[in-house]
């Protein structure tokens, strides 16, 4: 029920007893009914404040006679907040590249049918994370990087934008935006260990594995990508390229040849992992190699000559008497250690 409206007729009888009835212009039927002995006016169907906020009824009153009268009421629709805001993301640049310093990230607009308070809209994102909302002209905003982002910490975001209106009670919207954060080449590949004591034995087989170098790279995708070489040793005496390689992919180290412990006790190079960025990065390690000692020479006698012609002499006097010193044997050995200790017997 909207209002009851009543009109009198000085009349008798039939001339005197009003009948009620709307008057519709052109314009769409409105959503009432009257009525038309009581002069009540109800509502037909539901209002809605956001397709039409005011009616003007147009009311008249008829007699039996054929007479009557009119009148107008006006209709105000109050507001309800029966919509919710709505938000509509209008620019995102995704992915967005680490280490830039603040990046726009998103424009969006937020918009709501209701009135005042009810129309009325706050925004937010989390405060968390690293990242700022800024209104700019009406119902736009946008969102910004705080500052750089390291991909190697953390390589995606779900933002999620809430938009609350001030109506009671109050209408959420919320949107989720997912951004990732693209890979820049800002890590240098980094060695399992900072510097490879290696050891082979002497008299190895050739392409031997002596050992495997690892480097990682904590950046993604070809930033990552390592290769291992040789870099050219310090010491210009040393064949490296003839002793050892590396292979490119997995810094696997192989003895080329044969060592020998006698010729070449140990020895040092540089090995260089280089990623594939643009710029590309590059560490280096040293890498030291001892060669272990075989027993693989026999004892030389140095005295007394052994190539001489004739058997030696040596001269003992007549009165020599026992313990005398007949001569000293002396004798050595290439190898090292153990393998160098000497002693000697007489053969039977
Ligand atoms: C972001 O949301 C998507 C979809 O719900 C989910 O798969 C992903 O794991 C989320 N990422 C983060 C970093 O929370
Ligand atoms: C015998 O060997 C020694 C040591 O190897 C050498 O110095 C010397 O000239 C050699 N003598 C003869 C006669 O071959």
């Amino acid at each position: 029920l909207v209002v009851r409206v009543s009109a009198t007729d000085l009349d008798a009888g039939m001339n005197g007893k009003v009948a009620y009835s709307l008057f519709q212009g052109g314009e769409v039927s409105q959503p009432f009914v009257i009525d038309k002995t009581t002069g009540e006016i109800r509502l037909s169907k539901e209002l809605d404040f956001e397709v039409t906020s005011f009616y003007n009824i147009e009311i008249a009153a008829t007699d039996g006679g054929g007479f009557s009268g009119k009148c107008s009421v006006l209709v105000k629709v109050v507001d309800v907040n029966d919509n919710a805001p709505a938000l509509m993301v209008r620019k995102l640049t995704v992915p967005i590249p680490e280490n830039s310093p603040e990046t726009l990230v998103a424009v969006f607009s937020v918009s709501d049918p209701d009135s005042g308070d009810n129309g009325r809209m706050v925004c937010s994102i989390p405060n968390e994370l690293p990242f700022l909302l800024r209104p700019t002209f009406e119902d736009y905003y946008t969102v910004v990087t705080e500052g750089a982002l390291d991909r190697e910490s953390r390589a995606e975001y779900n933002i999620t934008i809430s938009v609350s209106d001030m109506g009671s009670p109050r209408l959420t919207t919320q949107h989720t935006i997912t951004v990732q954060v693209s890979d820049v080449n800002d890590n240098a590949p980094a060695f399992t260990q900072s510097s490879y004591a290696l050891s082979v034995r002497e008299n190895n087989s050739p392409a031997l594995l002596i050992g495997t170098i690892r480097a990682t790279d904590s950046d993604s995708g070809p930033n990552a990508h390592i290769t291992y070489s040789l870099l050219p040793p310090n010491d210009q005496q040393l064949a490296l390229t003839s002793l050892i390689s590396i292979n490119a992919d997995n810094g696997q180290l192989f003895a080329l040849r044969a060592l020998d412990y006698e010729a070449l006790k140990t020895f040092e190079f540089r090995v260089a992992a280089t990623d594939q960025g643009s710029p590309a990065l590059s560490s280096q390690v040293l890498v030291r190699v001892l060669v272990l000692d075989d027993n693989d020479n026999a004892p030389f006698v140095l005295y007394p000559l052994q190539n001489a012609s004739a058997p030696c002499t040596e001269l003992l006097p007549r009165a020599a008497e026992p313990g005398y010193l007949v001569t000293k044997v002396v004798a050595v050995d290439r190898d090292s250690g153990q393998n160098a200790w000497l002693s000697f017997q007489l053969l039977k």
